[in-house]
């Protein structure tokens, strides 16, 4: 006969077993010993279970409880009995319900753990070099349930629309996101290097080259980044393409794609979700992933400004940048170091200073730039800002990206500070009409916000040729939730004349592109449906779900913020040999 390990998983028994032999397996989780009476809670995946050792009725099991040591896995054979009303526990699912075992063996004979499971202030480090260990706690068993649980939903939900899932390579020639890749040196082809995907977004465009019409995929992406709490080297997206669809249509089908993902959380959606374009996110709240959970909104000064006598602003204003306002309500009490943190920490967000108007609790107005303003401009400063006795009103003055980025953090670091968010609140919404392209003050260039494949707004394809790259926008969309980018995608381009202007306006020249993507552009040639796509972060879906605030909480295995695994030591060292198998040598002195 072969032995049977489980019958019955430990937290679904309950007073409807009472009189059944079971055979139960799993981790003890605690033994207690009340006056010679030993109590051992046995855990695994479903939930806890009573067992009981008493040296009158089960000597033999009383001996081998005694010596047991917590974290060890047992297999136990006995009947199910009602619990003594005394020792009913309604908290617990199995609280009616114990079992005095006429067996038991002890499967694996565990050594003390390095931490306490319960413990809820070991460390991060510990825990990741312990994951495994780590994964025993509840925490984390729900945290990956619930990601089983919208994965599941997710799939389940795409099939039913008729996208067909379809896995694309990892080893790949470099991708088009804009983020270091991660390269593997070919033993085969000497001096070649593959480059892992930062996502499947070359493929998915070419498999609806193929005819593939819907496609989704479940995929892992990587790449070499600064690492924070809501990004790791490798993540996973929930990445699809869509033919013959327009924004629209894309924008509906991720609506129904989303709330399935949150039902699956037990969040209700309403649907259709805002949208708000890129400009007016970043006007009202100095972001493009705006936390719209509360207000704080932003508000523009630039034309008062401009009229004061404020040098420094004016400048400013003169160079082309931009003067932008908040109102931060009921702190005029701020002591003078209060004030400076508050200065400091808006020069530590990117500014070159930061002005105020304080409207003290008494009426009376202080700022260190009143007497640059006419009564009249403190006037309007004053309706605009909507400002009120105990109100603190901050100016920022520079380029726009400076301006806004500063005032964003700001915005969101007084939203917390105020609690002015409120944690039960769903604030799911698009931001559309996003500029095509970047400047970036490093390259010296317009690089695209997106990626190259993305379809400008063909109402600006003039701006677009005379080269005013600042004022094309794109079709291309984001999925914001309370403040984080879940989603982002666009309409792309399938017209070989426009994509051959934004490789241009890009700086691509044409033996770069062949290089590059050689094999979508020659793809495009052969017959290509509109199309377009978008790609959610998985990891921060579920991470946002499960509210908490690092997506190494919901991930089995993560690196921590050196891209290490603190658990297997990856990334390790080569041998001499594999490095001479991959045509390298290694500059690292030993
Ligand atoms: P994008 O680069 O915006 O788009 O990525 C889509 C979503 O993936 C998540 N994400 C990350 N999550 C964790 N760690 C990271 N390092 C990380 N980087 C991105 C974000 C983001 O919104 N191919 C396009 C999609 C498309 O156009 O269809 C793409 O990858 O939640
Ligand atoms: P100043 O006349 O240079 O002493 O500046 C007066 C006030 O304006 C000070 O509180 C400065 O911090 C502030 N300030 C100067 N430059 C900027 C700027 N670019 N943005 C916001 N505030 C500024």
């Amino acid at each position: 006969m072969k032995t049977v390990l489980k019958s019955h998983n430990c937290g679904e028994l309950s007073a409807k077993n009472i009189g059944e032999e079971v055979t139960l397996s799993g981790w003890v989780a605690c033994v207690r010993d009340l006056g010679g009476i030993i109590f051992l809670e046995l855990r695994d995946r479903s939930g806890f279970f009573q067992l009981v050792a008493d040296p009158q009725i089960n000597p033999d099991i009383h001996a081998v409880f005694s010596k047991l040591k917590t974290e060890s896995v047992i297999n136990i054979k006995g009947k199910v009995s009602k619990r003594p009303d005394e020792t009913y526990n309604p908290k617990l699912a199995t609280g009616e319900v114990e079992v005095y075992p006429t067996y038991a063996q002890v499967l694996s004979e565990a050594e003390t753990l390095p931490f306490v499971l319960d413990d809820e202030n070991v460390s991060e480090d510990v825990r990741l070099k312990y994951r495994y260990l780590d994964l025993r706690r509840e925490f984390m068993l729900h945290n990956l349930t619930l990601r089983h649980k919208v994965v599941t939903a997710m799939r389940e939900y795409l099939n039913g629309q008729d996208f067909l899932e379809v896995e694309t390579p990892i080893l790949n020639k470099t991708t088009p996101e804009g983020a270091r890749d991660y390269l593997v040196p070919s033993r085969v082809q000497e001096g070649k290097f593959y480059a892992l995907p930062q996502s499947p977004q070359i493929f998915k465009q070419l498999l609806m080259v193929g005819g593939i019409e819907r496609y989704y995929q479940i995929a892992k992406c990587f790449r070499d980044e600064d690492l924070r709490a809501d990004r790791q080297p490798e993540f996973t997206q929930v990445d699809l393409e869509m033919s013959f669809v327009n924004q629209d249509n894309v924008i509906s089908m991720v609506e129904g794609l989303v709330q399935a993902a949150f039902k699956a959380a037990g969040v209700e959606v309403q649907l259709p979700l805002k949208r708000i374009t890129w400009q007016e996110a970043m006007d009202r709240f100095g972001s493009d992933k705006p936390d719209t959970r509360f207000g704080l909104e932003l508000f523009n000064v630039t034309d008062i400004m401009e009229a004061s006598t404020f040098q420094a602003f004016k400048d400013v204003i003169a160079a082309g940048g931009t003067v932008r306002a908040i109102k931060i309500p009921g702190i005029a009490g701020y002591s003078r170091k209060d004030m400076d943190d508050v200065r400091n920490l808006a020069i530590s967000f990117g500014a070159k200073g930061l002005a105020w108007i304080t409207y003290m609790e008494t009426g009376e107005v202080k700022s260190p730039v009143l007497k640059f303003l006419n009564e009249e401009q403190i006037k309007e400063i004053q309706t605009r800002a909507g400002a009120q006795n105990g109100d603190i009103v901050f100016f920022v003055a520079d380029k726009p990206k400076v301006v806004f980025d500063v005032l964003g953090r700001f915005r969101l670091y007084f939203g917390k500070k105020l609690n002015m968010i409120n944690p039960d609140d769903h604030a799911l919404l698009w931001v559309v009409d996003f500029p095509m392209f970047e400047w970036s003050d490093e390259e010296g260039r317009y690089m695209a916000m997106h990626h190259p494949f993305t379809s400008p707004n063909l109402d600006d394809m003039d701006k677009l040729k005379s080269g005013d790259l600042g004022n094309v926008k794109s079709i291309a969309y984001d999925i914001v939730y309370n403040g984080t980018e879940l989603g982002g995608g666009s309409v792309r381009i399938h017209s070989p004349e426009v994509q051959k202007e934004v490789f241009k306006a890009l700086g691509l020249d044409d033996a770069t592109v062949q290089e590059k993507f050689g094999f979508l552009v020659n793809a495009f040639r052969y017959g290509t449906p509109p199309h377009a796509g978008l790609a959610i972060g998985l990891d921060r879906l579920i991470a946002l779900l499960c509210r908490t605030d690092s997506i190494r909480d919901v991930i089995a295995f993560p690196k921590n913020s050196g891209a290490k695994c603190l658990m297997s030591d990856a990334p390790g060292e080569a041998t001499l040999q594999q490095l001479r198998e991959l045509h390298l040598k290694s500059t690292v002195k030993k």
